[in-house]
């Protein structure tokens, strides 16, 4: 399972915490920026994060901002991106389960790592079950 991460300088602090978290759970992840705590706009790694994921089949992302609000508008965008906003192991392992997302997104104003710890390993250990969620996640695009 390959991850690229990206935050704003909101969400800089704790990017190396989550890369190490990712890691230490045996996953590869690439990381796309931002490099300081010089503030950004979130929407320039929104985009650059999507289009890496949609380049690389079956690879995920994970978008961190202030809130995860910003980055989430941001990913749902781009057709083919499916960016959940989770704030908990449960809407973690939902999003993959029933929504099929496909990048992960969080507040570092919001959620600690004890919490972004379980959210990771919730996502990474669920899978989308198809059958009757399949037909709605298709008819989520326009
Ligand atoms: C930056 O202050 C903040 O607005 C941003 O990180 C994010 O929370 C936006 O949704």
């Amino acid at each position: 399972m390959k991850f690229y991460i990206a935050t704003d300088h909101a969400g800089f602090a704790i990017k190396e915490d989550v890369k190490k978290i990712v890691k230490d759970l045996g996953y590869e992840i690439e990381d796309l920026g931002t490099n300081s705590n010089e503030r950004v706009d979130y929407p320039d790694f929104a985009h650059k994060l999507s289009r890496a994921v949609l380049n690389e089949s079956g690879s995920f992302g994970i978008l961190i901002c202030g809130t995860g609000i910003g980055m989430s508008l941001a990913a749902n965008k781009h057709k083919g991106i499916r960016a959940a906003l989770c704030h908990d192991a449960y809407t973690a392992k939902m999003a993959r389960e029933h929504n099929d997302a496909n990048v992960l997104c969080f507040g570092q104003r919001v959620v600690g790592l004890g919490v972004i710890e379980s959210i990771i390993k919730a996502w990474c250990e669920s899978k989308f079950e198809g059958g009757r969620h399949a037909k709605r996640v298709e008819k989520i695009e326009i």
